[in-house]
């Protein structure tokens, strides 16, 4: 069976949430755990900079991001699990990469535009506080994605875009270099709800309305009780439509809860009683988990040390691929010749005319392959101008050779003799 490669980025700017256990976490693990996969999961620390200038900010979200992937159940073992700043082969493609990308692609980015956007609005400089490492955001996640030639990328909706300029990048270099990259694919995860926030807004930082996925105990009682609800009395019948509280619940529930809770919504289970068996609910799930995640937060040695592992596998196969690509570009040892198309043998591994004079005076000359098996040997000639001349012919005319004018043993059949220097005088040609 081949396997698919199945690549995703988590960027590490801030504390993980409900939702983005809900959405993307456990999601995430139970995929992995699929046969025919190969999965790489990694924290993209290179895009937080573009959003977070405060040091101890990166640092300690990597650290919690790390530590709730390992918690929740992500195995180091199975899967691909790495810090995208120990990969400096990750930097370097995207220089390659940047190389082949139009500016006009990135200036359609939405991300970008919608800065430029709300510049111009203000009239102020469409580019005010816009930096080039935000320009720059869709090639640097390319270079994540084709750098490991993932088939698979699952990510959100607002990531749809990058995706297609992945695409567009890896055909644009395919196109002049050959072909190095895989064309990948978004995977949108359209089966798992988008978890309602506290304001029943979708849970997002931005929003200022997310349950910490790891609050302790009591805080997180105190965080589900402030979910926002409407003013029925206990008693009265509820909605579960449209109740955030409903919907938070489902995506932790069994179908048999959910009944359950559908009935006593029905039957006037006050709000209180709802959102403390919400509580018992998640906290069931979310407890063991928050056991080895605050394990791993005494650990950082250890989560350390299980990137650091991470990264070897990584560049196990980015430092090899780089060093094709750089090939590929024609960044290469001076010392091999030089070749201009990529699909043709460089020269030092082509066959070759050797001339040399023999015991008994004469000029002679052979044509060996690579290996130095011989192809052609001559008769002997009475100056070394005469086998010269010979030599010439053969490289300049190659498809005039029959075999008849050398009345030397051939070391291989005419046709193969022909065939060789056919691909001498082409190489000569460039
Ligand atoms: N941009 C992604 C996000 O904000 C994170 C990311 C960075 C990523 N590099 C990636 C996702 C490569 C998938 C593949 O969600």
């Amino acid at each position: 069976m081949k396997t698919t490669r199945v690549l995703t980025g988590i960027t590490t700017s801030g504390t993980p949430h409900l939702g983005n256990y809900v959405g993307a976490i456990r999601p995430a693990i139970a995929a992995c755990r699929a046969a025919g996969v190969e999965s790489f999961y990694f924290l993209a620390d290179y895009h937080a900079l573009i959003k977070v200038d405060d040091p101890a900010r990166i640092q300690g979200s990597t650290l919690e991001i790390a530590a709730t992937w390992i918690a929740c159940g992500l195995d180091p073992e199975r899967v691909t699990f790495y810090r995208q700043s120990d990969i400096p082969e990750i930097p370097e493609l995207t220089w390659f990469l940047t190389c082949v990308c139009g500016k006009g692609l990135l200036n359609r980015a939405h991300a970008y535009k919608a800065a430029v956007d709300k510049n111009t609005e203000a009239q102020q400089d469409p580019d005010t506080d816009v930096t080039a490492g935000l320009f720059m955001y869709p090639v640097l996640m390319a270079a994540d994605i084709l750098m490991f030639n993932a088939h698979q990328v699952p990510v959100g909706r607002d990531q749809i875009q990058h995706i297609e300029m992945a695409r567009d990048l890896a055909a644009g270099f395919n196109h002049r270099y050959g072909d190095h990259f895989v064309l990948p694919e978004a995977q949108i995860e359209d089966h798992v709800a988008t978890l309602p926030g506290l304001d029943g807004r979708k849970m997002s930082k931005s929003y200022d309305n997310t349950i910490p996925l790891f609050a302790p105990t009591e805080q997180l009682q105190k965080i589900i009780a402030g979910i926002k609800t409407d003013s029925r009395a206990p008693g009265e019948p509820k909605d579960t439509e449209g109740s955030a509280l409903f919907q938070i619940y489902q995506a932790f529930a069994s179908p048999a809860e959910c009944d359950a809770m559908r009935q006593a919504f029905a039957q006037g289970i006050s709000w209180a009683d709802a959102k403390h068996r919400l509580f018992e609910l998640i906290n069931q799930e979310i407890s063991p988990l928050r056991a080895s995640y605050q394990e791993l937060m005494a650990h950082p040695e250890q989560l350390e040390a299980l990137l650091q592992a991470g990264a070897a596998k990584a560049r196990a196969i980015a430092t090899p691929a780089m060093s094709r690509l750089r090939h590929a570009v024609g960044l290469r040892d001076l010392r091999t010749q030089a070749s201009r198309s990529p699909a043709k043998t460089t020269k030092a591994a082509l066959p070759s005319f050797k001339q040399y004079r023999e015991a008994d005076g004469k000029f002679y000359f052979k044509l060996v392959d690579a290996a130095g098996k011989l192809l052609l040997q001559s008769p002997g000639y009475v100056s070394p101008q005469e086998a010269g001349k010979v030599v010439k012919k053969l490289q300049q005319q190659p498809q005039a050779f029959t075999g008849l004018e050398l009345p030397a043993a051939l070391g291989a059949s005419l046709d193969e003799v022909r065939q060789v220097l056919q691909q001498l005088h082409d190489a000569a040609d460039q």
